[in-house]
């Protein structure tokens, strides 16, 4: 079976839906362990579903390497197929980046390359433009600057605040992940050469 890491830093909700996906025979991929920064609400969902969990606890940016490294440990012990960056609030440091490329996704609540970072729902209202979008992509040494692999348009809404903005997008994030999770684990998509398999990637 296809093993899946997933590393989060909040409630969780698009780790609950692969987990949920997951959990029908049908699906290709199983997720095998659950691993967060801080307390995150979002591990009692990996309990929920009987996924073991740990905890690298983030100890500011002067340690970001040595965090970086413990996490990397933690998920080798573990042997996934890959990981999956599903919230994770924190930059993993590049060394922890290579031990694992090209094996590293991450969802992203923007149509990237518009808005990376943090702030992405927060920032594309800023900007005021009529439109975001949901993006998946791998994870490379920059901030959301690798390849993307999914990404769909989202309308922003007169009345949109950040709150709505986002709970509009997330359901759409959660099915590019979940479809995304499928197709790498099929080998539908060759994450050494994405953009040979998927015709939208840019
Ligand atoms: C998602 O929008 C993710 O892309 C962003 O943080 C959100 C995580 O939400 N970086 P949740 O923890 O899955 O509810």
């Amino acid at each position: 079976m296809f093993t899946v890491a997933v590393l989060i830093s909040g409630t969780g909700s698009n780790l609950r839906a692969l987990l949920e996906a997951a959990s029908s025979p049908d699906y290709p991929a199983q997720v095998i362990v659950v691993g967060a920064d801080r307390e995150a609400d979002g591990l009692a969902h990996a309990e929920a579903y009987g996924v073991p969990t740990f905890i690298v606890p983030w100890r500011g940016s002067a340690a970001r390497d040595a965090w970086g490294a413990e996490l990397a440990e933690q998920l080798e012990a573990w042997q996934p197929d890959l990981i999956v960056l599903s919230g994770l609030m924190r930059l993993l440091p590049a060394a922890a980046v290579s031990r694992f490329a090209p094996r590293i996704i991450n969802t992203h609540p923007a149509y990237l390359p518009e808005f990376p970072g943090a702030h992405a729902v927060r920032d594309a209202l800023a900007a005021g433009v009529t439109e975001t979008g949901a993006s998946i992509i791998v994870v490379d040494e920059g901030v959301d600057s690798g390849p993307i692999l999914a990404r769909e348009r989202i309308p922003v809404l007169a009345d949109d605040d950040e709150a709505t903005l986002h709970e509009r997008i997330k359901p759409v994030e959660r099915r590019l992940l979940i479809d995304m999770v499928r197709r790498i684990a099929t080998g539908d998509l060759d994450l050494n050469h994405p953009s040979r398999t998927d015709p939208a990637a840019s």
